[in-house]
């Protein structure tokens, strides 16, 4: 059995008062504290508290512990998968995946911790050096989403606590067990109390109180860009560090030089992994006129192949919805996009299985006023847009307020180059549905957000320069 209390100063604490539903067949998993402010500021006065030590132990010691993290989540990652499933409904397949995949940021950053280094810089005068020193900002809060409750924990918490900072975390209401079993972990593995905090209860409280708190220095939130937004300005006023990683609208196009089948196993993957839960998620699938009819049925062959059910049945690749405002949101977007003239090609029902399952759906003739192409769906819904040119195909891509990831499909190298140059993302995958790794820069422009987490550029985001002359030396 996890830990289902909330983890303050290396204590366990807090009444089990809030149901976690299983999306899948409605039935409570489990049972996390209702904390507040009070708590809030009590978790983040233990990480100031436990700043000095942690910030000045040898990285090479914060190495360890962080490489004894990645091997307590690897030991369980099947548990750890099962609770995954359990709280957020995604098949068992993806939540191993997600498990392996989080786990990858911890082992990552368990080397990056050694790997902090400064510069010198050629002085502006003879007896004068200039040294400029990477140092820890100092208490850092996370705040991560439902649809990805253990990778986005591991991708903002290890960086941090690689670079010296120490942790106050609430996870997303949905889905706290995955976290406090992280944490849990943690604890195992020696991190030592006040490192990492984490805090379950009421999401607005908790947010306010570490955005207004002069000692938390970041704030790293993975969620909607309507409360980035709202995050961002609540730290104006302690000029908090902020990092966003906020919605998409992700562009995903098929030039008529691409290799068709591929293309539409990528959209397969792009558009319905996580049933369409993902910031990355192919939203919008532009085909160029050629190759839209052989396309559009080689994705609904594809499509035809996915089975949904609870996810922890065999063979369900397509698990239910986080909860009824998301089943809502997709039923408003086909409404919209019907009304308006698209064609569902296959799906475009609640599926039997009642409650939060719908059926993974695609359709065509969709044009880009719909609310399904202005909006991100966060749902099984893939839309088909047909265009004629490059020009035509950007200039619709870029058409959104947001830009956190983009795909393409052809073959041409002058193309793949320009429009990989001209997509307003801050991620592009070509001819690949892929993105997602620890070591490449996860993040968006535009509205999806700001910095960058994972790989080497991840750990910046909880560092300060500090730049020191020594003077009088003479020569
Ligand atoms: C996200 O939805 O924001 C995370 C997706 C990923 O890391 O692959």
């Amino acid at each position: 059995m996890w830990k289902t209390q909330c983890l303050i100063d290396g204590a366990w604490l807090g009444e089990p008062v809030d149901a976690i539903d299983d999306p899948a067949t409605g039935e409570i998993v489990g049972h996390v504290p209702r904390l507040g402010a009070v708590e809030a500021f009590a978790a983040a006065a233990a990480a100031d508290r436990a700043f000095r030590d942690w910030s000045g132990m040898l990285a090479k010691d914060r190495s360890r512990l962080l490489r004894s993290w990645f091997d307590l989540i690897l030991q369980q990652r099947q548990e750890l998968a099962a609770l995954l499933t359990a709280e957020q409904g995604k098949p068992l397949a993806e939540a191993l995946a997600e498990i392996d995949y989080a786990a990858s940021f911890v082992e990552y950053y368990a080397d990056e911790a050694r790997r902090v280094y400064g510069e010198t810089i050629p002085s502006h005068r003879t007896d004068a050096r200039i040294l400029v020193w990477k140092q820890p900002i100092g208490v850092c809060a996370a705040i991560t989403p439902w649809n990805f409750p253990a990778a986005m924990v591991t991708r903002k918490v290890a960086p941090a606590l690689a670079a010296g900072c120490t942790v106050v975390l609430k996870p997303a209401p949905e889905t706290p067990l995955s976290a406090l079993a992280l944490a849990e972990l943690a604890v195992r593995a020696g991190l030592p109390a006040g490192t990492l905090n984490v805090i379950t209860g009421d999401a607005a409280a908790i947010g306010r109180a570490w955005c207004e708190d002069v000692r938390v220095r970041s704030l790293s939130f993975t969620g909607s860009t309507e409360v980035g937004k709202l995050l961002m300005r609540q730290c104006a006023d302690t000029v908090k560090r902020v990092s966003l990683e906020l919605g998409g609208n992700a562009p995903f196009i098929v030039f008529d030089d691409a290799d068709v089948a591929a293309a539409a196993d990528g959209a397969v993957a792009a558009k319905f992994r996580n049933m369409g839960q993902t910031c990355i998620c192919a939203n919008r699938l532009f085909v160029q006129e050629r190759v839209h009819d052989e396309f559009v049925a080689a994705l609904i062959e594809r499509v035809g192949r996915l089975r949904v059910g609870d996810g922890r049945e065999a063979g369900v690749t397509q698990g239910p919805l986080i909860n009824a405002a998301a089943v809502t949101k997709v039923e408003e977007h086909l409404a919209d996009a019907v009304k308006h003239g698209a064609r569902i090609r296959c799906g475009g029902q609640h599926h039997p299985l009642g409650r939060t399952f719908f059926e993974p759906t695609v359709l065509e003739g969709v044009t880009p006023e719909m609310r399904i192409c202005r909006e991100e769906t966060f749902g099984p819904l893939a839309p088909v847009i047909m265009f004629s040119s490059e020009e035509e195909a950007l200039t619709l891509a870029n058409s959104v307020s947001t830009g956190l990831a983009g795909y393409f499909y052809g073959r041409d190298i002058g193309r793949v180059i320009r429009v990989a140059e001209r997509l307003q993302v801050g991620m592009v995958g070509v001819n690949t549905p892929a993105l997602s790794n620890e070591a490449a820069p996860f993040g968006g422009v535009k509205e999806s957000g700001l910095g960058r987490e994972g790989g080497r550029h991840g750990i910046e985001e909880f560092l300060e320069l500090k730049y020191v002359v020594l003077g009088g030396l003479g020569g």
